[in-house]
């Protein structure tokens, strides 16, 4: 079997993680580097990822997780949260970035800065924050891949107030809003839910061909 399709195999969400075990400083730069390598639309990156290892934090975004233990238990928690106000100056900052690593003028780029500045302004601010929300999306499935590989466990977690983790993390004055969250660690040997097989569709359910 294709090593990436066994991993994925031997992956599930964990409802209890090991508290004992922790990701070593290494695995955890990994699995950063890879989700930053993480693709986006137009590359421009309008998410960030929160790693938060405070354990009072942790205890508040568990209240406001809906008492899921994971947010306590897991090694790390990582919380991915979109940009809420992405603008032209985003762009800008982009594309002269973009510039300077091709070693090319921002003159160079304009037709390409204007198409990105006409998405970004072609959307209400909420859909522009729900556009960025999919982008995070992308990187938090590229986490989730990356962790399988190294036989790391992953649990994704959208069972939380948005709201109250925006202000537990001061996210709101820098100018970002919680997404979606993910448990990162090792599983409990007591965890019930490692015991379930994996549903999935079929793939003759799943993959419509024309
Ligand atoms: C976006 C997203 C949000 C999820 N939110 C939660 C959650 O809040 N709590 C939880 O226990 N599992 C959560 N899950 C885990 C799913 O229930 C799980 O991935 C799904 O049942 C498939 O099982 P598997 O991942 O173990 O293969 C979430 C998964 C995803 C992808």
């Amino acid at each position: 079997m294709n090593d990436i399709v066994s991993a994925l195999k031997w992956r599930y969400a964990p409802k209890q993680f090991d508290p004992a075990k922790k990701i070593s400083d290494a695995d955890l730069a990994s699995l950063l580097e890879a989700t930053r390598l993480s693709p986006s639309s137009f590359g421009l990156v309008s998410w960030k990822i929160i790693v938060v290892t405070d354990p009072a934090v942790r205890a508040k975004l568990r209240e406001a997780g809906y008492g899921q233990p994971q947010f306590t238990d897991a090694s790390h928690i990582v919380i991915f949260a979109a940009k809420t106000a992405l603008s032209g100056a985003d762009v800008d900052t982009y594309v002269s970035e973009l510039a300077a690593l091709r070693g090319t003028t921002n003159e160079a780029l304009a037709d390409f800065a204007g198409y990105v500045k006409n998405a970004v302004a072609s959307r209400t601010p909420e859909a522009r924050t729900q556009w960025a929300a999919r982008q995070a999306y992308i990187a938090l499935g590229t986490l989730i891949a990356a962790a399988s590989t190294m036989h790391i466990d992953s649990g994704p977690m959208e069972g939380f107030d948005p709201v109250q983790f925006d202000a537990i993390l001061g996210l709101e004055e820098k100018g970002l809003t919680a997404v979606v969250t993910c448990a990162l660690g090792y599983r409990s040997d007591t965890d019930a839910s490692a015991l379930r097989p994996k549903y999935r569709p079929s793939k003759d359910d799943l993959v419509i061909r024309m």
